[in-house]
């Protein structure tokens, strides 16, 4: 049942999971900052898992300063997506209209050491929000999924149409990958599911105000965090893995997409929703279209830091592919959307956050 008030249907809302986490606090500061008035409420669910909460407090430090940007109220539940009932409590007390769905184990090293709480997590995790979706008749969804479902590139750049699954080399990758085969499945067996998978490239930068970021816990397994880490003083030097990749300079050529575009991309997506007869479902790259390779983000990071970034250059990194770049076509066709963020603006946005936070959350 959805819930109403004195028999009128209260406020839609727009349920995120892992809304508290890096993607998911940018999107909902977007989503936030896009509306005028109050057409939609924020439902975020996160279990805290990557997120830091100050003491004392009842939210998390990203959704607390984003309140303070947007100067609007995020509905916040600390719960796990495996947790049913919990889940469900979240449906009956708010008018749920659709799901964003970033909740999920990211570390790629760590999934190679423990695949089943990856598994559990990111496929449990995600059968179990659909199963809580559709007894509360909801079927709108966007998964947050990731170009590491193309595997090793047979083409360049990456289409939508390129072959998913194929060598995958971690269990966070292949529980991407298994997760749209569950939805395609289930879109097939059930109509009424309108499900968006975003296959996202690399996500960097931070929100324009430097007031939110992406605050790896530990050492930073991604490479602008590491660069962004350096800069401040927090770690060294650089470790590049590897330079003897075919590419133009020899180092790993990715594409950065900014997560302020990124987040664009999700608000544009829920748009297609309202398309009529539009259902089933559907995968979509969120890139620039552009690669840039490791040497290229430390000179473009040096340049809007102002401070040296040593490196030193190592052997590869399992796993680790050459280059991979999106094919941007359908995200413009189907979303209207494009990036617009130069790789200058990710630095810079980068960078004003992790200097005005050294320490990411825990001291701002
Ligand atoms: N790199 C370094 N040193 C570092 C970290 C990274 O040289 O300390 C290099 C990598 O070898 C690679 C590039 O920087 O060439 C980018 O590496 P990231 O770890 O930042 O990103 P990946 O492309 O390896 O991984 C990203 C996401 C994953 C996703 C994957 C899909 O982080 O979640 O894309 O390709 F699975």
């Amino acid at each position: 049942m959805k819930p109403t008030e004195n028999g009128i249907t209260m406020t839609p809302a727009i349920l995120v999971t892992g809304g508290a986490g890096y993607v998911g606090s940018h999107t909902v500061t977007t989503l936030l900052e896009r509306q005028s008035g109050q057409e939609f409420e924020i439902v975020v669910v996160d279990n805290l898992s990557n997120a830091y909460r100050s003491e004392g407090q009842k939210k998390p430090e990203s959704l607390r300063i984003i309140e303070e940007i947007t100067n609007k109220t995020i509905h916040f539940y600390e719960l796990d997506i495996r947790d049913a009932d919990a889940l469900s409590k979240v449906f009956e007390t708010h008018n749920v209209e659709c799901v964003i769905h970033f909740a999920a184990l990211k570390a790629v090293g760590e999934s190679v050491e423990k695949p089943l709480e990856y598994y559990q997590a990111n496929i449990g995790g995600t059968c179990t929000l659909m199963e809580t979706m559709r007894k509360y008749g909801v079927f709108k969804l966007i998964y947050s999924s990731s170009c590491t479902v193309y595997g090793e590139p047979e083409r360049l750049p990456l289409d939508e149409g390129h072959p998913t699954g194929r060598g995958l080399t971690s269990p966070y990758g292949k529980s991407k990958y298994f997760c749209e085969e569950i939805m395609k499945d289930l879109s097939i067996s059930d109509k009424k599911w309108k499900i968006i998978s975003l296959r996202y490239f690399n996500p960097v930068g931070a929100h324009r105000s430097g007031r939110i970021g992406e605050d790896p816990a530990g050492i930073p397994n991604n490479l602008m965090p590491f660069i962004a880490q350096v800069a401040v003083g927090r770690l060294s030097e650089l470790k590049v893995f590897g330079n003897d990749y075919p590419t133009p300079d020899g180092t790993g050529v990715r594409d950065y997409i900014h997560v302020e575009d990124l987040a664009e991309g999700h608000v544009k997506a829920m748009k297609l929703f309202q398309q009529p007869g539009f259902s089933g479902f559907h995968a979509i790259n969120l890139g620039t279209g552009t690669g840039y390779s490791v040497l290229e983000m430390v000179a473009a990071f040096k340049a809007a830091s102002g401070k040296d970034i040593p490196y030193r250059i190592i052997g590869r990194r399992a796993g680790d592919i050459a280059t991979n770049y999106s094919d941007v076509a359908l995200s413009h066709k189907l979303l209207g959307w494009r990036a617009v963020k130069t790789l200058e603006d990710m630095c810079a946005d980068t960078w004003r956050w992790q200097s005005k936070n050294p320490n990411g959350f825990k001291t701002s």
